[in-house]
């Protein structure tokens, strides 16, 4: 009867005595599991990487206040002086949404020396006190914070000495007018304090 060798019998031997055919099992079992790691690693780095970047979001939408917005046209601001509030228009994005064209803040523009000049100044309305609205008083030719009664003069300079902002309202000097356009760059600022510190 012949003599059938068995299956070991049929595979070479590697140079160092080992068997190949065992050794390419182990390879292929140690990429496996080498692949594992990796894939199982980045699944659960994903909800972090997200999540990071949900948190940081806030952060880099705080860092648009600093930006130049095309407010409004120069004939829209009124030649005697008189103040005038505009709203802020831009994109706003949260973690997910994009919202376009939408009011993201407002400002008081006035011409500085009535009609003949086209020199504009910008106030913002956030009242530094506690962040109410500031409005214009036409009877007073002056600001007033209807929340806790501060009163400001027509450059936003506080008026009563007992006022409850820390102080004047918040001028955003950066105003340029480019081909008949108002310029404003915008920002909001920390409130309850007497420096005027931008938000961060
Ligand atoms: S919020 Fe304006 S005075 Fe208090």
């Amino acid at each position: 009867m012949a003599n059938v060798p068995s299956s070991d019998q049929t595979k070479p031997a590697c140079c160092c005595g080992g068997n190949a055919s065992g050794d390419a099992t182990a390879r292929r079992g140690f990429f496996a599991k080498a692949a594992a790691i990796v894939l199982g690693a980045a699944s659960l780095a994903t909800p972090v990487v997200v999540g990071l970047f949900s948190f940081l979001q806030p952060l880099r939408q705080k860092q648009r206040g600093g930006e130049f917005y095309r407010v409004t046209t120069l004939a829209n601001v009124p030649e005697d002086g008189t103040p005038a509030r505009f709203p802020i228009i831009a994109d706003r994005k949260d973690a997910w949404t994009l919202y376009k064209n939408v009011p993201i803040g407002s400002i008081f523009l006035r011409r500085k020396d009535g009609k003949d000049n086209n020199e504009v100044v910008a106030l913002s309305v956030i009242c530094p006190h506690a962040g109410c609205f500031v409005g214009y008083d036409a009877k007073t030719k002056g600001f007033l914070c209807p929340c806790h009664m501060a009163y400001f003069d027509i450059d936003g300079r506080r008026t009563n000495p007992d006022s409850k902002s820390p102080r004047d309202m918040d001028t955003l000097p950066d105003v340029e007018i480019r081909e008949g356009d108002v310029w404003v760059r915008y920002e909001k600022f920390r409130m309850g304090i007497s420096r005027k510190v931008a938000e961060s």
